[in-house]
């Protein structure tokens, strides 16, 4: 190209259904430090090490997509803050912030959050979200199968008093938590801290029939209706994504709904998925992927390999997922656990 002569703008991503993907969710390992019922096996078989990306191939692939248009990125895992080198990662994308990226965030379970909170902080994330599904030690226990609660909320009071501002995200239980939810929903919201419900959703096998942990959240809401007034809220920020906002007046808290299966969402979709291994998961309810370890890898240049990679992807992003959960014994509808694509 002559001296001069400006390199025209990257197209941004648009997938074939005109939706615009400003939104990419980050796994940075498959590894986690607890093994909740509707997320894994007991007896988890995880990736060797050697196969996840390094930290320099993980800020190759984010650069790449915030080249192509990507405000934010969340880091998930399964649980992120296992990950050694994270604090590297985190000082890496940090110089896209204010530069591309309107964002950096995470996803954890917060049992090592108190000892890492002021490292997010350090690096521009500014609010983070909370997988809990209890307030309750034993139950903590039996969903787990193994964790302590206390070390998580002290993680979550660290957080916040740190500054970041904390969301809660549950998943809802037909036994283990959907009765508690009114005083876990006022407990958040006490706190300054905004919650979404989410429904159980039919990913790798787990031990457990999903019949038995499966409870539609129109039927939460009913009841949630009876003793609060829930106000609807317009969908207007971006990081909504899936979620359906409303306000509960008495505790002037949000709560948020993240329905799969009772109300299709996937027309809004903004995001796709890489996992840790660096495939790009189009969509967390199909099995399509790209494979993008070989284009970082492979002998042509990376930034091409990768654009040329992330082309494909955009068209075959499918228009929706199609979970079911309908009768017991089902096989579920992906071999594909959570904490692989990291939610
Ligand atoms: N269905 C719904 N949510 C799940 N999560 C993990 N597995 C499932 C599942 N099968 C949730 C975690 C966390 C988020 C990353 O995904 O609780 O909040
Ligand atoms: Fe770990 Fe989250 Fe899966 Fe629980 S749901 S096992 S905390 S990745």
């Amino acid at each position: 190209m002559p001296d001069g002569q400006l390199q025209p703008p990257p197209t941004p991503l648009v997938d074939r259904f005109g939706r615009t993907v400003n939104y990419l969710r980050l796994s940075v390992t498959d590894r986690c430090d607890l093994r909740c019922t509707y997320c894994m096996s007991e007896k988890m078989q995880f990736l060797p090490k050697a196969e996840l990306l390094s930290v320099d191939e993980l800020d190759q692939v984010a650069s790449a997509f915030i080249a192509r248009g990507v405000r934010k990125i969340r880091i998930t895992g399964g649980e992120p803050l296992v990950r050694k080198d994270l604090d590297a990662l985190l000082s890496r994308l940090s110089r896209h912030l204010g530069a591309g990226l309107d964002e950096l965030t995470l996803t954890t379970n917060a049992t090592q959050l108190a000892s890492r909170a002021e490292m997010l902080v350090r690096h521009g994330v500014k609010r983070i979200n909370v997988s809990l599904d209890t307030l309750d030690p034993d139950r903590f226990f039996e969903i787990t199968r193994r964790g302590t609660l206390g070390p998580v909320l002290d993680g979550i009071a660290a957080a916040q008093a740190a500054g970041l501002k904390v969301k809660l995200n549950t998943v809802v239980l037909r036994h283990q938590n959907a009765a508690a939810l009114p005083d876990m929903i006022r407990w958040a919201h006490e706190r300054g801290m905004d919650m979404t419900l989410i429904e159980v959703m039919p990913l790798g096998a787990t031990g457990e029939d999903r019949i038995d942990q499966y409870i539609p959240l129109t039927m939460i809401r009913d009841r949630l209706d009876q003793i609060w007034q829930l106000q609807d809220l317009p969908q207007t920020d971006l990081s909504a994504g899936p979620s359906h906002y409303v306000r509960i007046a008495e505790t002037g808290g949000r709560l948020g709904f993240i329905t799969p299966l009772t109300q299709n969402f996937c027309a809004g979709c903004n995001r796709v998925r890489v996992t840790c291994t660096g495939r790009i998961y189009m969509c967390l309810g199909q099995d399509d992927h790209i494979d993008l370890r070989a284009a970082l890898r492979g002998s042509a240049p990376a930034q091409t390999a990768l654009d040329a990679a992330i082309d494909q992807a955009m068209r075959g992003k499918p228009e929706r997922h199609e979970f079911e959960i309908s009768h017991r014994g089902a096989a579920p509808a992906l071999p594909r656990h959570m904490s692989v694509t990291g939610g």
